[in-house]
């Protein structure tokens, strides 16, 4: 993959997310979606790969675009031919309340690099370089607590455990709270939070838990790039939703995959911030029609880690 295309993505999620701007707060999840997707659909024609969504809005008659297994980008003889995990605003409830950690996202992979997960859950845990290869879903929640807290060189007492809060987490927040780690309880985001434990200064050790399995191919996409670690298993909840599975060609429904199973091969990550967030700063609007985007891009083959600030002059460029 041409490293140059690091920065075409930058600018494809920075659409994403300047579109969804005036949406924040405004308790509209659908019109802040469906902004953040019509841009970045547009914004994809001008890019030249030879792209395929894998991971998306969804299947073909659900989501109008963006959808698992549209071609997206302006292909060519020399395009590269690429798989695309995207979230255009991952976390619409928290872009929606004005909440913290709403981003747009793309995670670019050659072709047959992700995992193509259906649109389930998954049961996931992430850690930072620090504590690579010590991680392991089969263990329990305070095993890994422990495991990473003497990888990190800290007491458990100082370990920060980022878990989504949902009534399926009780058991999961009393287990830690009882280890005496710390818990950051969040509303939404987890593709923030899972790769925040590998980002200095934010604060945050470990995620754990359930949440979206194709928001756990994205995040392990950033892990790879970081040097992070990642597992998850996949957890449904309907007959359905294993038949879907099968017939996307899963075989062994209950696997752990590893960082590796779920982003293998050569991938890219590229974020832009939408509200403010332990990952990235969110949009600022500007007198004069102008806005500031943040935005982190990251390669695994070099692991060159880019933030991006951007000012952006909205009367030229009319993405609100
Ligand atoms: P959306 O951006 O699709 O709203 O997802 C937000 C999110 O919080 C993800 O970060 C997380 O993986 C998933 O939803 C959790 O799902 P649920 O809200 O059903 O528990």
């Amino acid at each position: 993959m041409n490293r140059n295309l690091a920065l075409e993505f930058v600018r494809i999620t920075e659409a994403a997310a300047l579109s969804c701007a005036h949406l924040i707060g405004r308790g509209d999840e659908k019109a802040a979606d469906k902004a953040a997707v019509d841009a970045m659909r547009k914004a994809f024609d001008s890019v030249h790969i030879d792209g395929t969504v894998v991971i998306g809005e969804g299947e073909r008659d659900e989501a109008p675009m963006l959808y698992i297994g549209e071609k997206v980008g302006h292909p060519s003889d020399v395009a590269p031919k690429v798989d695309i995990a995207l979230d255009p605003l991952e976390g619409t409830t928290i872009c929606a309340n004005g909440g913290v950690g709403a981003i747009s996202v793309i995670a670019v992979a050659e072709k047959g690099g992700f995992l193509h997960a259906p649109d389930t859950y998954m049961d996931k845990i992430s850690c930072g370089p620090g504590a690579k290869g010590v991680i392991d879903l089969d263990q329990s929640p305070t095993e890994n607590i422990h495991r990473v807290a003497e990888a990190l060189g800290k007491r458990v007492r100082d370990m920060m455990v980022v878990i989504l809060e949902r009534p399926r987490h009780q058991d999961l927040i009393q287990e830690v709270r009882k280890t005496g780690a710390r818990i950051q309880l969040i509303g939404d985001g987890d593709v923030s939070a899972a790769v925040a434990a590998a980002w200095p200064d934010t604060g945050i050790d470990l995620l754990i838990g359930i949440g979206g399995a194709p928001e756990g191919v994205i995040s392990a996409a950033a892990m790879r790039c970081l040097g992070g670690d990642f597992q998850g298993r996949l957890k449904f909840r309907n007959e359905e939703e294993k038949t879907r599975a099968t017939k996307m060609g899963l075989l062994d429904l209950n696997k752990k995959f590893q960082l590796e199973e779920l982003a293998f091969g050569s991938v890219m990550f590229c974020a832009t911030g939408v509200t403010d967030g332990p990952l990235l700063k969110g949009i600022r609007l500007l007198p004069g029609d102008q806005a500031t985007t943040q935005s982190i891009v990251m390669r695994s083959k070099t692991g060159t880690v880019r933030t991006v600030q951007a000012h952006h002059n909205l009367r030229i460029k009319s993405h609100l």
